[in-house]
């Protein structure tokens, strides 16, 4: 794939700082951001988008009957962006398994755990609850299980005595802003594939816990 013309669409639900850091970095990297899609109309995440000029489709749940005809609106406005690469960044929503089949190896997703540890909601607390000394960030394909595609990367910090939900959902958001954009633009250079046996960096195999990505010194 041409380098500077990866086209990727980002698939978000609230915050969007994952958004932004993917935009903030992109004029360095080999992706461009084609448009957001949102399922909450209310995500700052779209005020992000606008400020930076791009398009944005909202599909909201709510607005359509079943769960079928909410998937097709989405597959229609995704497509519409004629992406390269869906890059999920705190999309609350899980899409259609026969999307996510046709697209397998073209969705991304970041996780705030040390996957396969603490897939689903509240990560945070439950790793404080489990006393686990470590924690992190994840991302991956997306396949049909929850959190539980193919491991692209991971990076750590350590949990430290005095955290709280909060300390650690901050720094790992700062880990985030940084892997996303680097993991994307793996993607996008056309060093990353993922393929029947695993997924691959450089054309290299990369283990089933994904590249390890060390956290910039001062998050740790
Ligand atoms: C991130 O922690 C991400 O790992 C998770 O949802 C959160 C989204 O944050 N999937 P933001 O909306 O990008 O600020």
């Amino acid at each position: 794939m041409p380098s500077s013309s990866c086209k990727i669409v980002v698939l978000i639900s609230g915050n969007g700082s994952n958004l932004q850091a993917l935009i903030d970095r992109s004029e360095h990297y080999a992706y461009r951001v084609a448009g957001v899609v949102s399922n909450n109309p209310a995500a700052f995440g779209l005020q992000r988008a606008a400020k930076a000029g791009l398009p944005a489709a909202i599909i909201e749940h709510r607005d359509f009957p079943d769960r079928e005809t909410f998937d097709g609106a989405l597959i229609e406005a995704i497509g519409a962006f004629a992406p390269d690469l869906i890059v999920l960044a705190g999309f609350m929503r899980i899409l259609g398994p026969d999307f996510v089949e046709q697209h397998a190896g073209r969705i991304l997703n970041i996780h705030p755990s040390l996957l396969p540890k603490y897939t689903g909601m509240h990560t945070h607390r439950r790793v404080l609850e489990a006393g686990e000394r470590e924690h992190g960030v994840s991302i991956h394909f997306v396949n049909e299980d929850l959190d539980g595609g193919p491991i692209v990367a991971r990076s750590r910090i350590a949990v430290r005595e005095e955290d709280t939900e909060q300390s650690l959902k901050e720094r790992v958001h700062l880990l985030e802003h940084e892997m996303y954009p680097q993991v994307t633009d793996w993607y996008a250079a056309g060093r990353l594939r993922l393929r029947a046996d695993g997924v691959y960096l450089d054309e290299k195999k990369l283990p089933a816990t994904g590249m390890e990505i060390p956290a910039p010194p001062g998050v740790r």
